[in-house]
């Protein structure tokens, strides 16, 4: 099948996850359960780490955008490859710290940050503070005057291009405004980031990475406009650099996911990749690493949710395969995003069930508490362990426990040592 990877496997219609039968696995520890697989990660990063280091010389930061999933068996993992974090709040930047990733392999990019957050991030030592407004600068001179004088602290200035991409208009985040109007609050704009850059030195900070993140969710269709921006970028750091200021990376963010849907055309990164490195060294930039923050690429299709069916239900002409968790407990994406797409496999195979349409719904009350909208399927049956595939990025992280329904238990299956819960 076109999802099948390291980590998914179908043999005789039944999946497989790593080597162990998707049913047992549901079976011995219970459902709703969440497997992921650390090879599949460490394969992600790695594939990752390729596409750019065949096209450059310079250092390839991969910062994870631990906002994907934060489970602490993750960052370990990842930590141990090398890889950076992108930390989105203070909480972040500290589990990153506490699982050992020191505070120069750490970004710390607030939106909306207090002088308390603030006060945080400079606490770890090293860690790079990205600054997403003009007007940020002037709370953090406050907060290191009082406290933090005389320490060495790395800035990157966020700028936002004035367009955005992504798959949905609540996570374009860039541009004057999203697709369906909302102002985009993120970054600074163009004709400010010189006047940041300079402010941030005045102000005794030391600026040395300039960075963007268009939204998330890429796919081919978004190549054109995301790769012109990049350029766009590369421009602007070289402009930068004539004003005398001398970067040390440039940040273009995360956003390029892995294919959530048999249809979807991939985001061509290698094509991309080459097409940056190619620019910058035009450019005659001497900037010594680039950096990406993936989030999805690294850790969705490294996890699949494992839910059980509970009983069908026919109901004005609709066929409900009704299941024993809920989306905003185990994952949230298809009810908070029209357009997040999650395949849905029978675990066992589904054999002897004639192919409709089926709804499976979940066990939240709300309308949109479902996790696929009438599938073509081989009609479940009572017990039956559905899989909902790319469960390994924002779902837990998204979770919330709303009608005081449970979280999944998360467990780590494959190739490399087995380990269980948090
Ligand atoms: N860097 C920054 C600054 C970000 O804000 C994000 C995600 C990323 C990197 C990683 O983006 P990724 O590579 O995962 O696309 N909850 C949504 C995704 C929201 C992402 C927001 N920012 C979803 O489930 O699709």
């Amino acid at each position: 099948m076109w999802w099948e990877n390291e980590f998914l496997r179908l043999k005789n219609r039944k999946l497989y996850l790593g080597r162990n039968q998707a049913t047992q696995v549901a079976r011995k520890y219970g459902t709703p359960l969440l497997v992921y697989s650390r090879s599949q990660i460490l394969a992600n990063y790695k594939r990752l780490r390729a596409v750019f280091s065949c096209q450059t010389a310079l250092e390839t930061r991969i910062c994870y955008a631990m906002k994907a999933n934060p489970h602490p068996e993750i960052l370990r993992l990842l930590r141990r490859t090398g890889a950076w974090i992108d930390a989105v709040s203070p909480g972040e930047v500290e589990e990153a710290r506490r699982l050992g990733f020191p505070g120069e392999r750490i970004l710390f990019t607030g939106t909306s940050v207090s002088s308390e957050d603030i006060r945080r991030a400079f606490n770890c030592e090293g860690v790079i503070v990205n600054i997403d407004a003009l007007e940020q600068l002037d709370l953090m001179r406050e907060v290191k005057r009082k406290e933090f004088r005389g320490k060495k602290i790395r800035v990157s200035l966020r700028w936002n291009p004035g367009i955005g991409r992504g798959f949905n208009p609540g996570v374009i985040t860039a541009g004057k405004r999203s697709l369906d109007g909302t102002p985009v609050k993120f970054g600074i704009e163009e004709k400010k980031v010189l006047e940041a850059f300079e402010k941030a030195s005045s102000y005794g900070f030391i600026p040395v990475a300039l960075h963007q993140h268009l939204g998330s969710g890429w796919v081919k269709e978004d190549y054109e406009a995301v790769q012109a921006v990049a350029g766009k970028m590369i421009n602007l750091a070289a402009r930068l650099q004539k004003a005398g200021f001398r970067l040390e990376f440039l940040d273009f963010g995360g956003g390029f996911g892995p294919r959530y849907a048999k249809n979807q055309k991939v985001f061509p990164l290698a094509k991309y990749a080459a097409r940056i490195c190619r620019l910058i060294a035009e450019a005659d930039l001497s900037i010594k690493a680039i950096a990406v923050e993936p989030g999805k690429y690294l850790a969705a299709d490294a996890g699949v949710l494992l839910i059980r069916v509970e009983y069908l239900k026919e109901s004005y002409g609709q066929l409900f395969a009704c299941v024993n968790a809920g989306t905003y407990n185990c994952l949230p994406r298809p009810a908070i995003y029209a357009q997040a797409y999650h395949e849905i496999v029978n675990c066992g195979g589904g054999k002897g069930g004639k192919t409709r349409p089926v709804t499976v719904a979940g066990n939240l009350c709300e309308t949109g508490d479902i996790f696929g909208k009438e599938i073509p399927m081989p009609v479940p049956k009572r017990g039956d362990i559905l899989a909902v595939l790319h469960a390994g990025a924002y779902s837990r992280s998204m979770a919330s426990n709303f009608n005081l329904r449970d979280f999944p238990k998360e467990i780590f299956i494959g190739s490399l040592p087995f380990s269980v819960g948090r």
